[in-house]
């Protein structure tokens, strides 16, 4: 078995990671403005997503250090085929490239790899090199680095739905037993907890086909800075305005939201 370093999250200036909700134990990001990053540089759009993997190392180590257990980042969306041939190529190789370079690091950290998305009509390379970062970092205990590469929501809760619709057909579930936690577990994201906040940078301002259903209750910033500008100071900024929200879960107070995450 590996020994990892453990170190107590920093505390960062106004926050208390001992106060229950004020630090988000998920985090989802959407990691836009790479392609606008690149081009006000006068720089190749690929550039952009280079410096993105940049940001996104700093966000795993900034993240790991708070306290944070999950980290969500949507890498490529099922619509992100669309794009010119060759920067999809391009952010194919930058996620080879990621995953042969960062995992045995990443797992030396103590960091759990997942990835969610579509599977069956990725290279056969790549979906070999996502099972290997799962099962090399399954055993790992600390951060889970959860990757969206070929994810769409709607395509993750068709999958979800037809594979509940298949145990219905063959009997072993009926319609009417059919509850919330069904369609959870059936989803690629099954057995972790829902995102407590969720960052966008780049300035838009919309979800985009992002983790429709389990972000029902998450708390949402948007940052006007392109992702390879995002940095500690900026997850820190968020972090304090996360710390400021009042989450009642459609409930009326912070009672309700104690029990939804579990407190009583
Ligand atoms: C959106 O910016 C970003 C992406 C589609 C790719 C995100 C990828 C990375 C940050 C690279 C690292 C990740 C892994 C796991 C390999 P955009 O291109 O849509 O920017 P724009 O809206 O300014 O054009």
């Amino acid at each position: 078995m590996t020994s990892h370093p453990t170190t107590a999250p920093a505390m960062v200036h106004g926050l208390d990671p001992s106060i229950p909700g004020h630090l988000p134990a998920h985090l989802a990001v959407i990691m836009d403005g790479n392609g606008r990053w690149a081009k006000a540089r006068g720089l190749p759009r690929i550039e952009g997503h280079r410096r993105g993997l940049e940001a996104l190392r700093n966000l795993v180590r900034a993240a790991d250090q708070r306290g944070i257990r999950f980290v969500t980042v949507y890498s490529f969306s099922s619509e992100n085929w669309r794009r010119p041939a060759e920067e999809v190529s391009e952010l194919l190789g930058l996620l080879r490239y990621f995953i042969r370079q960062d995992v045995a690091d990443l797992s030396a950290r103590n960091v759990r790899i997942r990835i969610i998305g579509r599977r069956d009509d990725l290279p056969d390379d790549i979906g070999s090199l996502l099972r290997e970062a799962e099962t090399s970092t399954a055993q790992n205990t600390g951060l889970t680095l959860i990757i969206a590469f070929n994810y769409g929501a709607r395509d993750e809760l068709l999958r979800a739905t037809q594979s509940l619709a298949a145990r219905v057909a063959d009997g072993g579930l009926a319609v009417s037993e059919l509850t919330e936690q069904h369609l959870s577990d059936a989803l690629d994201t099954s057995g972790l907890p829902d995102p407590d906040l969720l960052i966008r940078t780049s300035g838009e301002v919309r979800l985009s086909n992002f983790l429709m259903w389990q972000l029902a209750y998450t708390e949402l910033v948007f940052l006007p800075i392109a992702w390879p500008d995002f940095d500690a100071a900026a997850l820190d900024g968020a972090l304090i305005e996360f710390s400021h929200r009042q989450r009642r879960f459609g409930g009326l107070n912070e009672e309700t939201a104690g029990q939804a995450r579990g407190q009583g």
